[in-house]
């Protein structure tokens, strides 16, 4: 089938979108707002985007707390999430109110960042602190604004628990990311294997 996005007749239930660009890692978005009061919001609009320096992104569809916050302080944090910890991430993703403090909401412990003034998850196998570089609201092709806002930030410091670190790397495995997929739907992580470059062969 083919069809083009603006009538978007898919004729399905559901959008199929976000189900083809998937799976998507979930950022666990860690804020603070100018008054002090904490948010926590999981973001699957989110990825790493650079790394040199080492960037991150993550998108707001709508203006929420979140961007609001990182808008007052310039600051975020991301929390990796295992799978865990699936409950209370999604416990954090409940539509409350600004002053909702959703680490107390989700049963999670706000670590103070150490070089930005952002809280993370404690419990989180590893964790981001980041500066904010820039607030972009997506243009469309028309160069009309849309209600997307994209927020870039440069990774200024990396939590990692010492457990996960087996062999010199970051066991990927033992952190069991649980990743987002389309509709309601989530994955773990399969098997994990090695592939050289082709330069890098023979
Ligand atoms: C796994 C998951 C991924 C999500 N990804 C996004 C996203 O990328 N962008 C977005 O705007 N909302 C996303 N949401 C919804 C937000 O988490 C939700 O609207 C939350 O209440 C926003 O909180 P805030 O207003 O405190 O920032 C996601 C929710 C879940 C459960």
């Amino acid at each position: 089938m083919f069809y083009d996005t603006e009538s978007n007749a898919h004729g399905m239930a559901h959008d199929p979108f976000k189900a083809i660009v998937a799976p998507r890692p979930i950022g666990w978005i860690g804020t603070k707002g100018r008054d002090g009061s904490r948010n926590l919001s999981p973001y699957s609009f989110f990825n790493a985007v650079g790394d040199k320096p080492k960037m991150v992104m993550f998108s707001s569809s709508g203006r929420k707390d979140s961007l609001r916050n990182v808008q007052e302080t310039g600051v975020f944090t991301a929390s990796f999430v295992s799978r865990s910890l699936l409950d209370q991430m999604n416990a954090s993703s409940a539509a409350v109110s600004y002053e909702t403090d959703e680490f107390t909401l989700a049963g999670l412990t706000a670590a103070a960042g150490k070089l930005v003034d952002a809280p993370y998850v404690g419990e989180a196998v590893a964790a981001l602190e980041c500066c904010v570089t820039k607030v972009l609201t997506l243009p469309d092709m028309d160069g009309n604004e849309t209600d997307s806002h994209a927020v870039f930030g440069q990774v200024v410091g990396i939590h990692i628990a010492d457990a996960m670190i087996r062999g010199g790397r970051f066991d990927l495995a033992s952190a069991d990311p649980i990743m987002r997929l389309g509709y309601m739907d989530y994955a773990g992580m399969g098997p994990v294997f090695e592939l050289k470059r082709p330069s890098q062969r023979g």
